[in-house]
């Protein structure tokens, strides 16, 4: 398996999907999952199921070692990768801190998929796509030079969320510039609002949604469609919704805070990326 789609939280709702539908175009697909455990009967099944090779590595996104090990272990093994897709992520009800002690979901969703996705940059094959997870909370999110203060005493589950997609957003853009001389595609992809454990918010009115509300929200395969259209295409700094497209808005190309978060965070993964 020489060329090959990574797929990050591959075993989940939206990545199974997504995961699927490349395998059964018969492409090569790597599942780079937290628990292998877990997610190696969907592994073995999608072999038997689909026309493409599927084949499960680790990857904890929470620790930057298992993010370089994994790049490491792509490289050593000759993989070109003609497809990132950036589809792990969480958002804590509870204040915790990855490893390398940042909020969990920070961590998970911007500093672990940005350190994997500069580590794998060597392997991209030209005309390549790398697709980052936006979502809708990018609207409310905040990105200032406090945005790698969260603490256990100034913790939101939201607050954190929509910080990390924002600052992924932002990222996407700034990746998309900076890739266009090498014809590497990026994007991000919106899945809307999708009927997974995602959306339960551990609270008295859950029940209530699950009845009245998740019967009208999208599928995990519908939802998988944004990041299948963004892998699949010849354009850049856009964000799929569905199979629809359109620019990143310039609020967030020309982020006040955009160099900032870019030299900051390189700042921080740098021991990972000699
Ligand atoms: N559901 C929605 O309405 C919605 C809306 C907008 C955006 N999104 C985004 O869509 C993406 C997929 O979410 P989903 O709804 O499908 O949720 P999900 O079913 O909970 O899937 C999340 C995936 O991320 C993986 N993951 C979590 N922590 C990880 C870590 N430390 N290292 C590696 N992988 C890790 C999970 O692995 P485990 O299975 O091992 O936990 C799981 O495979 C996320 O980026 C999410 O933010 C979802």
């Amino acid at each position: 398996m020489s060329v090959c789609t990574i797929i990050t939280g591959a075993g989940g709702s939206i990545g199974s999907a997504i995961t699927r539908a490349i395998a059964n175009e018969g492409r090569n697909v790597i599942m780079a999952c937290r628990n292998i455990t877990k997610d190696t009967p969907l592994c073995q099944q999608l072999n038997d199921e689909c026309r493409g090779t599927v084949t499960i590595m680790e990857l904890n996104l929470a620790s930057l070692d298992s993010v370089a090990t994994f790049a490491h272990r792509i490289q050593q093994e000759g993989i070109s990768v003609e497809a990132l897709i950036n589809n792990a992520g969480i958002m804590c009800k509870e204040y915790s801190t990855t490893d390398n002690g940042y909020e969990m979901t920070m961590g998970v969703n911007f500093i672990g998929t940005y350190l994997l996705t500069h580590l794998l940059l060597p392997m991209m094959q030209e005309r390549g796509n790398i697709t980052f997870t936006t979502s809708l909370t990018r609207y409310i999110g905040k990105v200032d030079n406090k945005f790698f203060d969260l603490s256990a005493s100034n913790y939101g589950r939201f607050k954190a969320y929509s910080r990390s997609k924002l600052a992924t957003t932002i990222l996407t853009a700034h990746l998309a510039r900076q890739l266009a001389p090498c014809n590497i595609h990026v994007n991000a992809a919106d899945p809307g609002i999708v009927n997974t454990g995602m959306i339960h918010m551990d609270a008295w009115f859950d029940p209530i949604a699950d009845r009245f509300f998740r019967p009208f929200i999208s599928s995990p395969e519908k939802g998988a469609i944004s990041a299948l259209s963004a892998s699949a295409s010849q354009v850049s700094g856009m964000i799929f919704n569905k199979n629809k497209y359109s620019s990143i808005p310039s609020q967030i190309t020309n982020h006040k805070y955009q160099k900032w978060l870019i030299n900051e965070t390189h700042r921080r993964i740098a021991p990972w990326l000699k």
